[in-house]
């Protein structure tokens, strides 16, 4: 993604367990991985889910040779993680539902930090706890890090109710920004998480369904690609 020495990266947070983290640092490296790029891994949650997945993955053949992943037992490892992986392309980091100082100041040293929220109030409510903790950090560090909400797990039905329409507000009103590509409830996601491999590597039964949940993470990717061109 970029020919720049220094890796472009990526933080995924949110105080929410089960809000879709882990899944969207999956579906970024499968999609990082298939462009061609260089991919580390970094498990900052103790639960290591992200790790599970990648050994599973790793253990069927599927995974891919460019993608690879650093368990850190605490945030404090993290920066030592990064010094590990300073050739590659891109790190994506997987942070713990708990953010202590050291995790707010890894993800304020990255160059996007993605908050994945569902459109039901209470996702809303922590997502955006969690976004004023890293605000206020920004603002007293100088960090220049782009904070983005990303809506996951939409049925495309929910982007026409009040609780989507509520859920931007509540966004917006506390100044946040979310981007544009939703990231929809599938199937697949489910099976990539249970350890089929990355969206490139797994098995699939149909075209279409693979086609649709690549097309999606495509289009999330480029989303990301031109925010952090426009922030040179
Ligand atoms: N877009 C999605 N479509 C289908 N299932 C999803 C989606 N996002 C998350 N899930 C499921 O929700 C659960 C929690 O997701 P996960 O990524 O582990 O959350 P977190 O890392 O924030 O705790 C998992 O079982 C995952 O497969
Ligand atoms: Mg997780």
């Amino acid at each position: 993604m970029s020919d720049d020495a220094v890796p472009l990266v990526i933080t995924v947070a949110t105080r929410k367990g089960g809000s879709g983290k882990s899944t969207l640092v999956r579906l970024l490296a499968g999609e990082l991985a298939s462009r061609g790029s260089s991919v580390g891994l970094i498990d900052g949650d103790r639960q290591g889910t992200l790790s599970n997945w990648f050994e599973k993955v790793k253990a069927n053949g599927r995974m891919p040779s460019d993608i690879d992943l650093v368990k850190v037992v605490s945030m404090e490892d993290v920066r030592s993680a990064l010094a590990r992986f300073a050739g590659k392309d891109a790190v994506l980091i997987d942070s713990p539902g708990e953010l202590n100082m050291v995790a707010v100041s890894v993800a304020m040293s990255s160059d996007i930090v993605l908050l994945p929220v569902r459109s039901q109030q209470d996702d809303t409510d922590a997502g955006l706890e969690t976004f004023q903790r890293l605000q206020e950090t920004k603002s007293q560090t100088g960090s220049e890090a782009i904070i983005r909400f990303v809506f996951n797990d939409i049925q495309m039905l929910d982007t026409k109710s009040k609780g989507f329409e509520r859920a931007c507000r509540s966004l917006e009103s506390a100044g946040g920004s979310w981007l544009t590509t939703l990231i929809a409830s599938r199937q697949m996601f489910k099976e990539m998480n249970d350890g089929a491999g990355t969206l490139y590597t797994m098995p699939f039964v149909s075209e279409e369904t693979i086609g649709k949940a690549r097309g999606n993470v495509r289009v999330l990717v480029d989303e990301i690609g031109a925010l952090l061109e426009g922030a040179q």
